[in-house]
């Protein structure tokens, strides 16, 4: 949550550092802020609201400055205001920081920086770092941050500038992301690589405790303690232009359809040397898979896969409950760790948590070089490339797959089964063929309010995602539910007004599921049906019939979940909504 940027080198600061906020706005877009150095002089420009209200009031404003930071903020502490937004900077308006992240122990800090009659000027967290920097400040800037950030307690990555010392920029990392960026006679830090990809692919990831200190000239690391360090220079293979819409109206309807490819991808990386991991599943106890979110979702479809191919018991635990529970974890047991980003703080405090109790963690990123990644003993990368929507689509799918490998490793059908997934992206390209009736549909139900979904088995999971999907991005109300435990309880809910949304491809569960199904209907729930294209008996039983083509029951996730991501995508554009960036969510969460 929220995006730092900073830039030091030969060019103007502010067009670039206006267009890396406009690419780390998925990390949050309430306030938006810019400091940039103006003949040794800190100019400081904020603006409540998305970075386009920023980028309109500096519009025709001068300003030359070859150094500077910026910030896109999602609100922890103090409401989303100008006031509140970053940079923040010390009393006399020398220092400037933008910061990601939240220091635990600011209360503390700022009590004790008002003892020295310094004045607040804003409820958030981050103007501490300021302040205390300015007070240790004794014409070095890089001691005066290390000697403010032996005091700071939290998760946090800020970076810093000074007109003290001008194209001087400073970076810390703690818990939340930071790169650096290495370019010609210019150099950059931000939260994640997209930001500063247009302008270099020579990125140094910093690890927690570590601090960069840039200048056009060159950059240098170090310990929390001052000692220098050194780092490899890695090269980025993405390209920028995997991070265009490429003529999609929104980055999520561009990923829905990128989910052949990336499955694709995600296939060859698995098979490829590289991936293979020097353990087994069945070495294990038990396994548990911990995440958040859609990636929880993809977490509770493996669960089934890993029961049935491996017999070894596993749980699937959101990651913010696991890590403060008294669940007893060892040696034999596996955790496995689901996050597109890598960031996530609630899934990588798990993944520490689990590590120290002597468990081994396997990682199921998108990101290379995430924390997760690094943090965890072994990682299976999904290649679903850089995923700009919020709303978590191609990322889910290239999870699955990642699960699916995992699940059928060393029993007896592997090559049989590891066949059926590499078909599977052809039959995702036939999905998307329908996206036109999807469409058509959508109209019907743009003015619901309330929306159940149900499935059973492994469309159990894929209901929960149909709805999570639809909330985050239309704002309508959406459940979730087990189609058999409807009796239990939803079924009062159900009347003409209802739509429900029941997963019902011909596998195991199917003539249960069309029992559920009549249990709606009975009710006058009108059904939106999820099930094969050649099944007639149960379109017939449908209000509005979402199509798949036939496929082995174990691999219908990978189909019945694109439907459910067009429906909720068709709605909330045609409500006219912001697809890409809902209100009050953040691609990366790196808050507890
Ligand atoms: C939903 C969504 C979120 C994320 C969750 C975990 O569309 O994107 O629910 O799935 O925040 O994020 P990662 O996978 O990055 O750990």
């Amino acid at each position: 949550m929220c995006g730092i940027i900073g830039y030091t080198g030969r060019e103007q600061a502010l067009p670039l550092i206006l267009g890396g906020l406009e690419r780390l706005e998925y990390r949050g877009y309430d306030s938006a802020g810019v400091a940039i150095l103006e003949k040794d002089k800190l100019i400081v420009e904020k603006k409540a609201g998305k970075i386009r209200e920023l980028v309109k009031d500096l519009w025709g404003k001068p300003y030359k400055g070859k150094a500077g930071i910026g910030h896109t903020r999602w609100a922890t502490h103090g409401e989303p205001s100008e006031d509140n937004a970053h940079p923040h900077t010390d009393e006399k308006g020398e220092i400037a920081v933008v910061h990601n992240g939240i220091v635990e122990n600011f209360v503390e800090l700022k009590r004790r920086l008002e003892t020295h009659g310094i004045k607040f000027k804003s409820d958030t967290d981050t103007e501490v770092i300021a302040h205390l920097i300015a007070l240790n400040y004794k014409g070095d800037l890089l001691s005066a941050v290390l000697s403010a950030v032996k005091e700071l307690k939290g998760a946090f990555a800020f970076a810093v500038i000074s007109s003290k010392e001008p194209m001087r920029i400073i970076g810390v990392k703690l818990g939340s992301p930071l790169v650096v960026g290495i370019g010609k006679e210019e150099n950059f830090l931000a939260s994640d690589i997209p930001a500063i990809l247009p302008y270099t692919r020579h990125i140094i990831t910093l690890s927690d405790g570590e601090i960069a200190d840039i200048t056009p000239e060159g950059v240098n690391l170090y310990d929390f303690n001052g000692n220098p360090i050194t780092k490899e220079i890695s090269l980025v293979p993405w390209d920028i232009i995997s991070a265009e819409k490429a003529g999609f109206k929104h980055f999520m309807l561009k990923e829905i359809y990128e989910q052949p490819k990336s499955v694709g991808d995600t296939i060859r990386g698995l098979v490829s040397s590289e991936e293979i991991l020097p353990f087994h599943l069945k070495d294990f106890r038990r396994v548990l898979i911990i995440a958040c979110g859609t990636s929880y979702h993809a977490g509770l479809v493996g669960k089934f896969w890993i029961e049935k191919y491996t017999s070894v018991p596993t749980e699937v635990i959101y990651a913010s409950e696991f890590r403060y529970s008294d669940i007893p974890v060892g040696e034999k047991d596996l955790i496995i760790a689901i996050s597109q980003s890598g960031e996530t703080i609630d899934t990588k405090f798990a993944v520490n948590f689990a590590r120290d109790k002597g468990a081994k963690t396997l990682a199921i990123v998108n990101v290379v070089g995430s924390s997760i990644d690094r943090e965890s003993d072994f990682t299976l990368h999904t290649h679903a490339g850089p995923e700009i929507g919020v709303a978590a689509t191609k990322t889910f799918t290239a999870q699955l797959a990642a699960l699916y490998f995992l699940a059928i490793q060393n029993t007896p059908r592997e090559d049989k089964l590891l066949q059926d997934l590499i078909g599977t992206p052809s039959l995702m390209e036939k999905v998307l063929e329908k996206a036109e009736d999807i469409e058509n549909i959508s109209e019907k139900y743009l003015k619901k309010r309330n929306f159940l979904y149900l499935g059973r088995y492994l469309s159990y999971p894929i209901a929960l995602e149909g709805a999570l999907k639809l909330k985050e991005i239309s704002y309508i109300h959406a459940e979730g539910y087990p189609a058999g435990e409807m009796k239990h309880g939803p079924i009062a809910l159900i009347d003409e007004a209802m739509p429900v949304v029941i997963i019902a491809p011909k596998d195991r569960v199917y003539e249960k599921t069309l029992s559920n199904l009549a249990e709606v209907k009975t009710r006058k729930g009108k059904v939106i049906g999820v099930g094969f294209s050649e099944d007639n008996h149960l379109k017939d039983l449908c209000e509005s019939y979402l199509e798949i083509p036939a496929v082995v029951e174990d691999l219908s996730p990978f189909l019945t979940v694109i439907p459910l991501q067009l429906l909720a995508y068709y709605i909330a554009s045609k409500l006219g909504l912001d697809v890409d960036q809902p209100r009050n969510l953040a691609k990366t969460v790196t808050v507890e």
